[in-house]
């Protein structure tokens, strides 16, 4: 793995070796990446994030990384530099890797393509969102321990979400049951799983995967009101007393509360929406480790045994 751009490049035994760094992490077993010197990274974020940015902030501190911090207003964009000279800048003053957000579709993966150091792609306009993606396996993998047959119900702004795309790639791969629910103009063509009912499909999921609607990527005006919404593809309490007992509700936030869920599931004790944000911090560790030191702080099972292992679940 020399980047971190789609989940379409890794296979079943990657997605669990990452994985397993993770609840590694989760549990406390690691050290810091820098055993001599300073390393430093760089957080390049072209587009507004909380949750992302601070988790790769938090996860590179545990990791004992410097981070370069990238501020898009005051730095030589505002000059007319591109994003390809300000990376290779960041890489060349010592950067030994790239966590790149931005509002164009594929701009992060042309940069890996370019440049010398992993890029790591945080979230590219409605391409991808790779390490979303990642922790929301880990959320289903520590909720169910298996994604053969698991049946994910995704609801909402599938054709401009980046994490709906992700999750569709990675969940393909694990052999998970993917369905889709959403009003019809949002229906993604490229995104090959069935479209289904809501009322009908929310009884059957063992995840409830919930996607903000995408404002800033819509071309037209949505003629719902927030309200409408919420009564004809939103997550209301009535949908949620219909699910499987041990379901779980899901949603990579920021969450547009009473529109996509109603106010009072977000922390329900099926929501796993503000644990999602904790998993985060741990599979982000796991990328980065697995970048800049090619996952040599693995326990337990050898590689070879996790690839075994990965076909089983
Ligand atoms: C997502 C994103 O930015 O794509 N949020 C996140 O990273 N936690 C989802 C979204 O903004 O809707």
């Amino acid at each position: 793995m020399n980047h971190f751009v789609s989940m379409k490049d890794l296979s079943a035994g990657e997605i669990q070796q990452l994985i397993k760094l993770a609840e590694q992490y989760e549990r406390g077993q690691y050290s810091n990446l820098t055993k001599e010197g300073k390393r430093f990274v760089a957080n390049l974020f072209y587009e507004p994030s909380t949750r992302t940015k601070m988790s790769f902030e938090v996860a590179e501190k545990k990791l004992g990384l410097e981070i370069l911090d990238f501020h898009c207003d005051s730095s030589s964009e505002q000059k007319g530099e591109s994003i390809y000279d300000t990376a290779k800048t960041f890489s060349s003053i010592g950067a030994e890797a790239l966590i790149i957000r931005h509002p164009v579709d594929n701009q992060v993966q042309l940069l890996a393509e370019q440049l010398p150091v992993p890029v790591i792609n945080a979230g590219d306009g409605k391409g991808e969102h790779p390490t979303q993606s990642l922790l929301d396996l880990y959320t289903m993998y520590k909720e169910f321990s298996y994604f053969k047959d698991l049946k994910v119900l995704m609801i909402g702004d599938i054709l401009h979400s980046r994490v709906a795309r992700s999750n569709a790639l990675a969940l393909k791969t694990l052999g998970a049951e993917v369905f889709l629910s959403c009003p019809k103009e949002w229906q993604d063509p490229n995104i090959d799983y069935p479209y289904l009912d809501l009322d009908e499909a929310i009884e059957h999921c063992d995840v409830a995967m919930l996607l903000r609607i995408q404002l800033e990527r819509h071309q037209h005006q949505t003629n719902l009101s927030a309200q409408q919404y919420l009564a004809r593809y939103g997550l209301t309490k009535e949908r949620e007393q219909r699910m499987k007992s041990n379901a779980i509700i899901m949603h990579p936030a920021p969450v547009n509360r009473n529109v996509e869920i109603e106010d009072c599931l977000v922390e329900c004790e099926r929501s796993r929406i503000f644990k999602q944000m904790e998993y985060g911090v741990y599979t982000r560790m796991a990328v980065l480790n697995m970048l800049l030191n090619k996952g040599d702080e693995a326990v337990g099972e050898n590689h070879q045994t996790m690839y075994a292992h990965a076909q089983q679940w």
